[in-house]
């Protein structure tokens, strides 16, 4: 079963931040497959590097829109941000250790790291760049 698919209601109707969270669902999907396949949480923890990379640029990405759209959610969705990241790389951690992590607990961050933090977080900017763009609010 396929858990990081893009669908349309994931969309913050942002182009560019749609695109990035698809490629980071590719990223998780691609996760998916190894933990299926039965690798070890090290061969696992191999694509957490480029994990990490993509979110780090992604999150700058949307907390730079925030403080130039001036965003009221910012320290919320900031703190959202780094509580994630800090997660990302304590599991990251652990899985290069190869201390075996229950691919079910794994499976279950990527989806409250990507999914749900999409379906919230990410769509509330959306909506308010959508809602600012409509008053022709300009950066
Ligand atoms: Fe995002
Ligand atoms: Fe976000």
């Amino acid at each position: 079963m396929a858990y990081f698919q893009w669908k349309p209601t994931l969309s913050t109707h942002i182009k560019a931040l749609d695109e990035e969270h698809r490629e980071m669902l590719d990223l998780a999907g691609r996760l998916q497959v190894e933990i299926d396949r039965g690798k070890s949480a090290r061969e696992v923890s191999e694509l957490f590097p480029e994990l990490i990379a993509r979110e780090k640029q992604h999150f700058a990405r949307e907390e730079q829109l925030m403080i130039q759209q001036r965003f009221p959610g910012y320290a919320e969705h900031k703190r959202a941000h780094d509580d994630l990241a800090a997660r990302l790389a304590d599991l990251y951690d652990r899985l290069r250790d190869d201390e075996p992590i229950g691919s079910m607990a794994l499976l279950t961050f990527m989806q409250d790291w990507l999914v749900k933090h999409i379906q919230s977080h990410d769509k509330e900017l959306g909506d308010y760049l959508i809602s600012r763009a409509e008053q022709g609010v300009r950066a």
